[in-house]
């Protein structure tokens, strides 16, 4: 591990001479994979502590080198859009610290998330609160800490914004065709385009600044051209504040890309379409800023989560005869019990309709010769709709073995509960050595977009 001085701030330390970026030590601990370790290697010890000191308790490890690898792809698909990680999605320390170090701004929801973000310190002017019904404490909290920039949608948050924060920079969020994401937003946020008009009327009456657009084509988007069409609909309430007065400056293309390499559509196909539309529509001469507000796409593959197999039954499925009066032999299904559910890490399983389905596999090795049953995979609590897997045909697992899923990253440990008593997952963030120094070298020369 190379030298590093543990030291409770969040800013670049000077220590004989270089410059190192150093995450405190109380909350975000992070390990550093030096000599050719691997994460599964990191993995595979942290389940052997784990047997030898008999614990169960299921964890994450968060490898920040992916995120970064996201960030580099970001930076090249979408060189005009600035990220602004949506905190909501994950809000590990870790994954804030690497992201803020990566200089990617951050989309807010609630005073807790804005607060949250300040205390890694983060600027205030690299924060959007993007929520447009916030509740009256939380816009005075923003406005007390010199966070500016926030959506709106409707005449009443108009009214509370003017009351409490009358200098913000305000964004006007419209609705936009959701149908083609798993998750839509649509019909709980966003003007429609009818209202527009009378709205800016409104902010304009009331003294407020409009800046900008923001849309969200949903979380979880399989057809990249709703894109297009949302941005022209932002082109068109450009138009119209232009005409009202407003020095209109920010166009925010919201979240809804996903992280996985596994997904239908691909990062490049969206950015393509992207990049054409702006070109078009918001040419980089018209001196207009582009944000987004990414959740998934930067966390998704980061996390993988280990869980252990506390409890198993063999369930014997009622004996019936066949249609010749023959008794047919008994069908078993295999139940098993694992340390984490759906109210703990999996509770997108519930309540994420980008992700209602995960694909646990062993970690010990498998033969391909083992024989298969039919078996059902439970989370640890007492509540039935605590299932991780509907009936599937795997090997036998034994109490003990150890289960892995990847692709954990997005709305699991910002979802989970301690329900039943069953302490959430701990989280080990890790890092390449070679990231870490490629980090350091960005804080030395403050590498930014
Ligand atoms: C306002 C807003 N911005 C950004 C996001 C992040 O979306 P995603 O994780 O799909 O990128 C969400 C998700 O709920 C959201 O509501």
């Amino acid at each position: 591990m190379p030298d590093m001085e543990e030291h409770a701030g969040c800013a670049p330390v000077t220590t004989t001479g270089s410059v190192l970026h150093v995450f405190p030590p109380n909350n975000c601990d992070i390990n550093i994979l030096d000599n050719g370790r691997t994460v599964n290697d990191f993995i595979d010890n942290k389940i052997k502590e784990c047997g030898s000191e008999d614990s169960a308790e299921p964890f994450f490890v968060a490898n920040l080198d992916s995120v970064f690898k996201m960030h580099r792809k970001w930076l090249k698909n979408l060189p005009r859009v600035k990220p602004f990680y949506a905190v909501k999605c994950n809000n590990v320390p870790a994954v804030l610290r690497m992201l803020s170090a990566l200089d990617t701004g951050f989309d807010c929801a609630s005073k807790g998330e804005i607060q949250m973000a300040l205390s890694l310190g983060v600027t205030p002017d690299k924060i959007i609160y993007a929520h447009t019904t916030k509740p009256l404490s939380h816009i005075k909290y923003a406005s007390a800490h010199g966070v500016d920039m926030m959506t709106f949608d409707s005449e009443d948050e108009l009214l509370k914004i003017s009351r409490c924060h009358a200098k913000a920079k305000l964004v006007l969020r419209i609705a936009v065709d959701d149908s083609k994401s798993l998750c839509r937003f649509s019909a709980k946020f966003g003007a429609r385009l009818v209202s527009v008009d009378k709205l800016l009327q409104r902010a304009r009456e009331l003294g407020l600044e409009v800046i900008g657009v923001s849309f969200h084509v949903g979380s979880g988007c399989t057809e990249s051209l709703v894109f297009k069409q949302a941005i022209a609909d932002a082109r068109h309430v450009f138009d119209t504040a232009n005409s009202l007065g407003f020095q209109m400056s920010l166009l925010d293309i919201g979240g809804g890309f996903s992280g996985r390499e596994d997904f239908q559509v691909k990062f490049e196909e969206f950015s393509e379409v992207i990049n054409g539309a702006l070109d078009e529509l918001f040419p980089p001469d018209s001196g207009v800023q582009i944000i987004a507000e990414p959740g998934r796409y930067f966390v998704d593959a980061a996390f993988t989560l280990a869980a252990n197999i506390i409890a198993k039954r063999v369930v014997i499925d009622d004996m019936d005869e066949n249609s010749d009066g023959e008794v047919k032999s008994p069908d078993i299904t295999m139940m098993y019990y694992l340390s984490d559910g759906v109210y703990g890490s999996l509770s997108f399983l519930i309540n994420d309709a980008a992700h209602t389905k995960v694909e646990p596999y062993l970690h010990r090795a498998v033969e391909s010769s083992e024989q298969r049953y039919r078996s059902v995979i439970w989370g640890p609590t007492c509540d039935s709709i605590d299932k991780v897997t509907d009936s599937s045909w795997i090997p036998e697992l034994h109490m003990g073995d150890w289960l892995l899923i990847d692709n954990m990253g997005a709305y699991s440990v910002s979802l989970s509960t301690d329900f039943n008593g069953f302490e959430r997952a701990h989280i080990y963030p890790v890092v390449s050595a070679a990231t870490w120094h490629a980090l350091n070298l960005s804080y030395t020369f403050h590498v930014i977009y």
